[in-house]
């Protein structure tokens, strides 16, 4: 069994979980992500694996709860088990020796990126990161990735904390003389967008790590089918890194929300379905 070893409140929607994983703990990369079910009947969900202690036998992972199944992952507890645990998944993130790398995350997106832009640094690279938040105490991994990066830059929407504005916004404040060689970028897909639209524009090749709905995570159910360049790919096991100058990101974001419905309907559910108010 996967049991919980360690749980920590990020922010009051984000939580971090240490569970023991041994045979992924062994050969996970950055990049990779796993799919779990919280509880027997639950829906199954990707989770980016953030870091991994082969010698503990144990992952870390980093859930924000905000649908019925993500709140359900968040709910549990040190000492519980998750019942079921399949990874790792995906191809790893592409990392070369480029020279100056910058990774660009959002939300709960930076915990993606903190595995990765330590496998950057690893291939000796310089490697700055910027980093969005609603506000200052949304922020989270910072003393992880002070550690991982030669520099972080924050942008938070409220101004509470860096700079005022998005990160894309942040981007383009801090744009040196000479650009980066590549450019990693994880979060919501409007950020995501905005960010391959911008590096487009400075000819910077640059990785989106992506996150459509995903089911059975083995390439079979073509739930997290995506466009790129024209082609149809699965993200599950082609991805979820793709060139984010080829991504449409427009369908990406229009299958997304094709489940929103019932989500919605899920989450707000009394759970003994007896229609009260
Ligand atoms: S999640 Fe089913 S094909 Fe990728």
């Amino acid at each position: 069994m996967n049991r919980i070893l360690k749980r920590r409140q990020l922010t009051p929607e984000i939580v971090l979980l240490e569970v023991t994983a041994p045979r992924v703990a062994r050969r996970w990369k950055p990049g990779n992500f796993i799919i779990i079910r919280p509880t027997p009947e639950s829906e199954r969900i990707p989770l980016t694996i953030v870091d991994g202690d082969a010698g503990k036998g144990s992952i870390t992972m980093v859930v924000q709860a905000i649908g019925k199944t993500t709140m359900q992952t968040a709910a549990l507890r040190e000492g519980d088990a998750i019942p079921d645990l399949a990874g790792p998944l995906g191809e790893p993130a592409t990392v070369e020796r480029v020279g100056h790398v910058l990774a660009v995350g959002g939300g709960v997106g930076v915990a993606e990126l903190l595995p990765v832009a330590g496998a950057f640094r690893r291939a000796g690279n310089y490697v700055t990161a910027i980093c969005g938040a609603r506000n200052a105490g949304l922020r989270i991994l910072q003393e992880g990735l002070a550690a991982a990066t030669d520099e972080t830059l924050w942008a938070t929407d409220d101004g509470s904390a860096g700079f005022h504005g998005n990160v894309v916004e942040l981007m383009q404040a801090w744009k040196p003389a000479t650009p980066p060689g590549l450019i990693h970028a994880i979060g919501p897909i409007p950020m995501m967008r905005a960010v391959a639209s911008l590096t487009r524009e400075w000819g910077v090749r640059t990785y989106a790590s992506l996150n459509p709905v995903m089911i059975d995570g083995t390439g079979m159910c073509g739930g997290c089918r995506v466009t790129v360049g024209g082609k149809v790919r699965f993200a599950c096991v082609e991805g979820p890194e793709f060139d984010a100058h080829e991504v449409d990101f427009d369908e990406l974001a229009r299958r997304n929300r094709a489940y929103a419905d019932k989500e919605k309907e899920a989450r707000e559910a009394h759970p003994c379905r007896i229609g009260l108010g």
